[in-house]
């Protein structure tokens, strides 16, 4: 059963789905599992970037050896060591003996923790260096933190693809669809595309950045990321997502408001906030409890949105603790340069709202629109609403 589709003539795409996966890194979770992608290029010599996760093992090793036809495999590329995408080696270096392993210098130290017994010839590249398999040159670039420190990405100058590693991925399984002109990619996959994103490169802004300059002295035709789509058409769209989300530039001008409440009274006050905004003609409002809605979907939107609201009780004597989780990983993932505003709501003592301001005090260029607000149990400050209503329309001019 054929189980992969072709790229090009000689370039092979093995896109396997895994339906079933709950939690990508057992942390954020999949409405629609993840793929994990490998290429194989036919030439001269045979070559393959990277394997994939364990779980689609047996999928992975039938396609590659349909691919292969009888060939015996040459090189394996490693972009990084993460075991989503190289718990395979030591079985395809079983199948293949004469294989050899194509990393940098500290991909192979990392492969010794993993592996104690990984007996493969082995190529160490580094920035710059060529690999000929014939008619495709390929150039290894170095992406360190594009996820891991190791991480490498490799130009074939031949088809003009640049094969990413876990750069341009998403999560979303493919169903059978290789580029991202065959789905309708805003509708089905860029929200997802974001989640990964932010929550699991978030944090290395710079380093995307870095890799986003090398990549754009490269004649790229063709982006191939191990999960999710490849790309060929209309890549600058995809390019200049990154670039916002690197920046920690918003990509969308509007007011994202996350609430926490037990009672329902800060969920009242915020629900009066957004009602005035649609009234001053804002509609650019999304809305969230942040105990109903994982915090890596609030983390995607806060990227996303140039204006923040944060509303929470005052939980034994410090910040409601899903809100506190939000706090965290915002500080965590580099998030910077958003307008805020803080609402806290205590029924003897509101002080929340104090350690909420020390929290983004910690991270870059985080405004405060408003003096944080404080309210005593039940909200009843149309004044305070129309003043943040005000200032949020003045920046978002
Ligand atoms: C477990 C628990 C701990 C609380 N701790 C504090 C506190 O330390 N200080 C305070 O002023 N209110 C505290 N409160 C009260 C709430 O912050 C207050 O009732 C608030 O109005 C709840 O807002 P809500 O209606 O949106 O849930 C606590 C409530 C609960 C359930
Ligand atoms: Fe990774
Ligand atoms: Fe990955």
């Amino acid at each position: 059963m054929r189980n992969y589709r072709k790229i090009n003539d000689d370039v092979f795409f093995i896109g396997c789905d895994d339906h079933t996966l709950n939690r990508f890194e057992n942390i954020f979770p999949l409405k629609k599992g993840v793929s994990y992608n490998s290429y194989v290029v036919l030439d001269e010599k045979t070559i393959v970037f990277d394997t994939v996760d364990y779980s689609v093992g047996r999928q992975y090793k039938e396609a590659l050896a349909d691919i292969l036809n009888g060939r015996t495999l040459d090189y394996l590329v490693i972009s990084h060591m993460e075991p989503d995408h190289c718990s395979l080696i030591n079985e395809v270096v079983a199948l293949y003996p004469n294989l050899t392993l194509v990393g940098n210098a500290k991909t192979f130290v990392m492969m010794d923790q993993f592996f104690s017994n990984c007996e493969a010839n082995r190529l160490v590249v580094k920035e710059g260096d060529t690999l000929s398999c014939g008619t495709h040159t390929f150039t290894f670039v170095m992406a360190p933190f594009v996820h891991w420190p190791e991480v490498m990405v490799t130009y074939d100058s031949h088809d003009k693809i640049l094969y990413s590693a876990d750069a341009f991925g998403t999560f979303n399984t493919l169903d059978g669809a290789m580029f991202s002109d065959e789905t309708d990619f805003e509708k089905d996959y860029l929200d997802e595309a974001r989640r990964y994103y932010t929550n699991i490169v978030g944090k290395y802004g710079p380093q995307v950045q870095a890799l986003l300059k090398k990549a754009s002295n490269l004649d790229i035709e063709m982006i191939a990321p191990l999960h999710g789509l490849v790309w060929r058409n209309n890549i600058s769209y995809f390019i200049e997502k990154y670039q916002l989300w690197s920046t920690y530039e918003a990509e969308s001008k509007g007011v994202l408001i996350v609430f926490g409440s037990v009672y329902g009274n800060t969920q009242a006050a915020m629900n009066q906030l957004a009602l005035t905004l649609h009234d001053e003609g804002i509609h650019q409002v999304k809305m969230y409890d942040v105990s109903h809605t994982h915090v890596s979907y609030l983390i995607a939107e806060v990227f996303k949105y140039s204006h923040i609201v944060l509303a929470a009780p005052t939980y034994n004597g410090t910040i409601f603790p899903a809100m506190e989780t939000l706090l965290n990983d915002m500080q965590m993932l580099n998030v910077q340069n958003k307008n805020v505003v803080i609402f806290d709501n205590g029924s003897w003592g509101p002080i929340a709202h104090k350690k909420i301001e020390t929290k983004l005090a910690m991270m870059k260029n985080m405004n405060l629109l408003v003096p944080s607000i404080t309210f005593k149990s039940v909200f009843n400050d149309e004044s305070a609403i129309n003043e943040v209503v005000q200032k949020i329309k003045e920046t978002l001019a």
